[in-house]
């Protein structure tokens, strides 16, 4: 066996052609009039190469590489390794018979060396460019590591904080979760997919996830068609619109069918309605899956509704692989469903430039291409802006002189970086400390205890005691949230509620840094503290840009994209819910029979769209320039923000719509439109939105999506609980 590194070394880097899509379907054509059926059934397997799996077949790496040799795997995921990368991608160039090229998936979502934010903490950044250049590393770190599509973003609405993977979301706005999609699929795939600095990339999980029934992982989801289309759709049509190259089928029922097996949602909403052309992928065994769902009770049938309902590449499950051969023979299923599907596979290869170097980015020494200078400037960055300052009793920025006691165990913790952390280099992780000492800042440290154990409250005190103010840093270890973790209870685990205790015998004001995956329900520690900053999980530069914002050097902008509840009885709790017929009246809170609780309020802990910095800003008052919209016109809205503080700043200002009167019940409020500028001390900026009729239509009672004649009122503010009104009449009527 020749030394592979030193043949990996010898891999040639030069351009790839930009081939036209003329020329790909050309060579797609001839290449499939010499492919057998088996070899095009072969190109619709995707497996991984390593065994220990909890769903699914078990694997024998000496068969795969076998089967790679016969044409009978067309991608792999979840491969780290380069040298296995080469080892596989040679079998298929040099020993098959038609020397096709494999296609290398992993799911590096929020930064593979590099590591930025979780998506939700990014999205609270409410900055999409900020993210599309974030997404632009990512996507290089990714691609010279050997990786040619990433199974992300994941753009699913979340509503439910128990469920683990909210922290992979946009958060729970569809018109903001769609910029979001659009910048992440830019900054992956930048329109240029031969290019040695990008990756494919694949939205998912196609649809409805989000919604998983009590927030339990791989549960069913019921949702109406018109919350699916109004709310759960459009980012997945954001991603299509700006290219994205691959859907991934999600694991729940959605009509009580399984999604990847579901004909009218993937070949009627995903193809037709969405117009998506590209390639379709299930879940880890979603399609096997099927069987338990009760579906199907053997894998041929199985093969067989998932092809028929629009499925391209099985993902870990042999369905397709072992049956779809037969299938075809037995007239169970037409050719020419394999045909199509193979053909769209192929076109993603050739127009990733893998016909042209297959081994395109696979070096001996990835090293070399991760964590340059550059990269970390645009993690801190991008931590900077995603934190939410949720809290300060003045007691913040910390500045240089006062003496502070960092304490608690993510003071110190690498366990920052968050569920599908990639390749995350945990060891170049900065932590809250090492940033303090690196700011030389006047402090003393005492852990006073681990997550779960080592609780030393006497430790505590006498640190707390010792010092003129107290950065308390605690949360929600990285395990705790991601796939397969989710949550009945949301507070802070283990003995940190003793260790809080502890710290605040000290009577000393008290600065809360919480790390997390998602939102917690701790509004006890909230009110009995002078300061909150959400630091979610932020990646490799956690500790610099946490510091920076403790100490003023930054000033706080996030805002939240999940409404926090105040407890999991709340739940589902979301900004655009629907009205009810007996509203909950503030001014008379003792009326019985009104939507409400016995034992908490209706509203959340934080709304939606909330979060602080250290400057105050004054809104004047919005100004629309006109009345009544008619068709093919615009209203522009506008209003001036006023930094009256003394910190330069950010501000993102919302605007929302509430339609009055229509067809069906619209929510109470629905965001439209955002932006975030910066403010200087003493300044003001004007922030001008403008809507035409498009951004009032809804799907409506006859499931028409249709911007319906009437009042509407347009609502502009800091967050969703806070917003001044005017309204406009849409008019049908030039
Ligand atoms: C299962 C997860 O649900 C999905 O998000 C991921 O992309 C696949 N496994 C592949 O790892």
């Amino acid at each position: 066996m020749p030394d592979m590194k030193i043949e990996m070394e010898r891999i040639r880097r030069e351009p790839l052609p930009r081939r036209t899509a003329a020329d790909i379907q050309e060579r797609v054509s001839g290449l499939m009039a010499r492919m057998t059926l088996p070899e095009k059934i072969g190109q619709m397997f995707q497996t991984t190469h390593w065994s220990g799996i909890v769903t699914g077949p078990e694997y024998d790496t000496h068969q795969t590489l076998e089967k790679v040799r016969k044409g009978k795997i067309g991608s792999f995921q979840g491969l780290t390794d380069n040298q296995v990368i080469y080892q596989l991608q040679k079998i298929a160039v040099e020993e098959t018979r038609l020397g096709i090229p494999l296609l290398f998936c992993l799911d590096i979502i929020h930064g593979c060396r590099t590591t930025f934010p979780t998506n939700l903490a990014m999205s609270c950044s409410w900055n999409p460019e900020l993210v599309r250049k974030s997404i632009s590393v990512v996507a290089a770190e990714s691609a010279h590591s050997g990786v040619n599509l990433t199974f992300s973003p994941m753009l699913d609405l979340v509503r439910d904080p128990r469920w683990g993977r909210v922290m992979e979301s946009n958060g729970e706005d569809a018109c903001l979760s769609s910029a979001f999609a659009e910048a992440y699929v830019r900054g992956y795939q930048q329109d240029n997919l031969s290019g040695y600095d990008t990756v494919a990339c694949c939205a998912k999980h196609y649809v409805g996830y989000g919604a998983v029934e009590a927030g339990r992982e791989y549960n069913a989801v019921d949702l109406s068609e018109r919350v699916l289309r109004n709310h759960y759709l459009p980012p997945f049509a954001a991603a299509i619109k700006a290219g994205v190259k691959m859907v991934m089928t999600s694991f729940n029922t959605l009509f009580d069918i399984p999604v990847t097996a579901n004909e009218p949602v993937l070949r009627g909403m995903l193809r037709g309605d969405l117009k998506f052309r590209g390639v379709t992928v299930s879940d880890y065994s979603s399609s096997a899956e099927i069987k338990c769902h009760k579906i199907a009770t053997d894998d041929e049938t199985v093969a067989v509704k998932c092809l028929k309902a629009g499925l391209d590449v099985e993902m870990m499950s042999n369905s397709y692989i072992n049956h779809l051969e037969a299938a075809v023979a037995k007239g169970r299923i037409p050719a020419t469903l394999i045909e199509e599907a193979c053909a769209r596979i192929l076109t993603l290869k050739y127009e990733l430039g893998l016909f042209d170097n297959p081994y395109k980015n696979i070096y001996a020494d990835p090293e070399q291409n991760f964590q340059n200078s550059k990269y970390r400037v645009q993690a801190f960055e991008t931590a900077c802006e995603s934190a939410v300052l949720l809290k300060n009793d003045a007691v913040l920025p910390l500045g240089t002189d006062r003496k502070i006691a960092l304490i608690g165990p993510f003071s110190d913790s690498k366990d920052v970086i968050g569920a599908w952390g990639g390749k995350a280099d945990w060891n170049a992780t900065v932590t809250l400390k090492e940033a303090f000492e690196d700011a030389g800042l006047p402090f003393i440290h005492e852990r006073g205890s681990n997550v779960y154990d080592g609780l030393d409250a006497t430790a505590a005190t006498r640190a707390a005691a010792a010092a003129d103010i107290v950065v308390l840093a605690v949360g929600e270890p990285g395990n705790l949230s991601g796939e397969a973790a989710s949550r009945t209870c949301l507070d802070l685990p283990g003995v940190q509620n003793e260790l809080f205790t502890a710290v605040l015998a000290a009577k000393k004001p008290v600065v809360v840094v919480i790390f997390s995956g998602r939102p917690l329900t701790i509004g006890d520690w909230i009110e009995k503290t002078q300061a909150t900053l959400w630091a979610w999980q932020l990646g490799t530069e956690s500790g610099h840009a946490l510091c920076a914002l403790l100490t003023g050097a930054r000033n706080p902008s996030g805002k939240l994209t999940m409404t926090f509840p105040r407890s999991v009885g709340q739940i589902p709790l979301y900004y655009n819910f629907l009205p009810t017929g007996r509203p909950y009246m503030p001014e008379n809170p003792t009326e019985m029979f009104r939507t409400h609780y016995v034992d908490l309020p209706n509203e959340p802990l934080f709304p939606f769209g909330f979060g602080r910095g250290y400057s105050p800003f004054v809104y004047g008052a919005m100004k629309t320039d006109k009345e009544i919209l008619k068709p093919g016109d615009a209203v522009t809205v506008s209003v001036d923000v006023f930094n009256a503080g003394t910190y330069d700043g950010a501000e993102t200002v919302q605007l929302y719509i509430e339609a009055e009167c229509f067809s069906v019940a619209r929510p109470v409020n629905e965001l439209k439109k955002f932006a975030k500028r910066k403010i200087k001390a003493g300044h003001s900026e004007t922030f001008t939105f403008s809507l035409d009729s498009d951004d009032f239509a809804f799907w409506n009672a006859d499931m028409v999506f249709i911007s319906e004649p009437g009042r509407y009122q347009i609502k502009v503010g800091p967050s969703s609980a806070e917003l001044q009104m005017t309204v406009i009449v849409l008019s049908l009527t030039t």
